[in-house]
């Protein structure tokens, strides 16, 4: 009973909030969430706004709650079945034969089985910088070279730029599609027409992390070039669009060569059978990632609203998080957000600090938004 009044007060709290943006559940929807917020997500006195790791506070998707909840029963066996179902469903959606595709326990574990493949000691590995660097921060610790772009002005890779450093001692040319912390993209034409010039003399490895926030993920995709050939590795995780970020499950598809040297560095059999089961579900339940993407994108015109308002620039975002300029040290910002009880992350490029803010549910972000005016009507001299 007691948990029970918890949750309907929360949930009529949730109900109060919901002007800031509508939360519009059922409206124009197939998908009916479950009450949120759930678990550690309750919010207690000292809760603060996490901000910080583009996670999804949305999901998991009903249908894949059901999955793992039913999977638990059979923990006991090794989840071999698990493992068909989902690498069936993946190779359907990706249209690739089984050979072509490798799970991994999110796709960091793919990111290391990359790093240690293609990094290795005097390994050169080429990327635009600011970008995600778990790739290549362990290929350096196994002795690599980081050969780094950097991105333009207006934070765009330079392609070109990019071409010309690929020289025959290259060991990888590593990508990020959107891009973080930019959440900027490449378009389809550009990235493909890119790998498939640049794939003939050097394995290009895209991170396609938060392909489903893009408004057209199947046509963005660079698998194409896998399909025709090419020697090109994409990565993807459930961790975003379908917020499994603490279920760890992610794939990467490439010619079956690659797979095989992989599979051979790392991840074999690491996923468990529930999360397995969970990912099979969320990947079919297409009501779910609209849902998803609707209420990131209803956080992200909320914040750009925030945004104008104060007459901040701000990078229009592919992603579930918004990169913006502030006019003060990266380091201080960030503590006075947290003395706010929100965590956000902060990046230096070219000498100017920016803020990268993540999507979350509507009363972190009205935190988020208290917290900024707070922050920057008392302490920072705005240009
Ligand atoms: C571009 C990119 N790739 C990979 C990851 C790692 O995600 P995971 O290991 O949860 O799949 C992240 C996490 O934020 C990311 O931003």
């Amino acid at each position: 009973m007691k948990n029970f009044n918890r949750r309907s007060w929360l949930k009529a709290s949730m109900t109060a909030s919901a002007g800031l943006f509508s939360l519009g559940y059922a409206k124009g929807l197939a998908y009916e969430p479950e009450a949120i917020p759930g678990s550690v997500r309750q919010r207690k006195k000292d809760a603060y706004a996490r901000l910080s790791s583009n996670e999804n506070p949305f999901g998991p998707a009903t249908s894949a709650k059901k999955a793992i909840k039913a999977a638990i029963d059979d923990g006991f066996l090794y989840p071999r079945h698990y493992r068909d179902e989902l690498m069936e469903a993946i190779s359907q959606k990706e249209g690739v034969s089984r050979d072509h595709i490798l799970l991994g326990a999110g796709s960091t574990e793919l990111l290391q089985a990359g790093a240690r493949v293609f990094g290795g000691d005097k390994a050169k590995i080429l990327s635009a910088d600011p970008t995600y660097t778990s790739l290549v921060r362990m290929a350096q610790s196994g002795g690599a070279d980081w050969i780094r772009v950097p991105l333009t002005k207006d934070l765009d890779h330079q392609l070109e730029v990019m071409e010309e450093k690929v020289s025959s001692d290259l060991s990888l040319l590593y990508m990020v599609n959107p891009n973080n912390p930019t959440g900027k993209i490449l378009t389809a034409n550009e990235i493909k027409s890119f790998c498939e010039v640049v794939a003939d003399r050097v394995p290009v490895f895209v991170d396609e992390a938060y392909l489903d926030y893009m408004e057209d993920p199947a046509g963005s995709t660079v698998t194409d070039c896998i399909k025709k050939g090419k020697n090109v590795i994409v990565a993807r995780t459930f961790s975003k669009v379908h917020a499994f970020a603490g279920l760890r499950v992610g794939y990467c598809v490439a010619q079956p060569e690659v797979i095989k040297m992989m599979a051979a560095e790392g991840p074999r059999n690491t996923l468990a059978g529930p999360s397995m089961a969970g990912a099979a579900a969320s990947l079919m339940d297409d009501s779910f990632i609209q849902y998803s993407v609707k209420k990131n994108n209803e956080g992200k015109a909320y914040i750009y609203d925030v945004l104008d308002k104060l007459g901040y620039d701000y990078f229009p975002s592919h992603t579930n998080f918004i990169l913006f300029p502030i006019q003060m040290d990266g380091d201080t910002f960030k503590e006075k957000m947290m003395e706010k009880r929100v965590s956000i992350k902060t990046w230096n490029v070219a000498g100017q600090n920016y803020c990268r803010v993540s999507m979350g549910l509507a009363d972190d972000l009205q935190m988020f938004a208290d917290a900024f005016k707070a922050v920057v009507s008392t302490t920072m001299n705005r240009g």
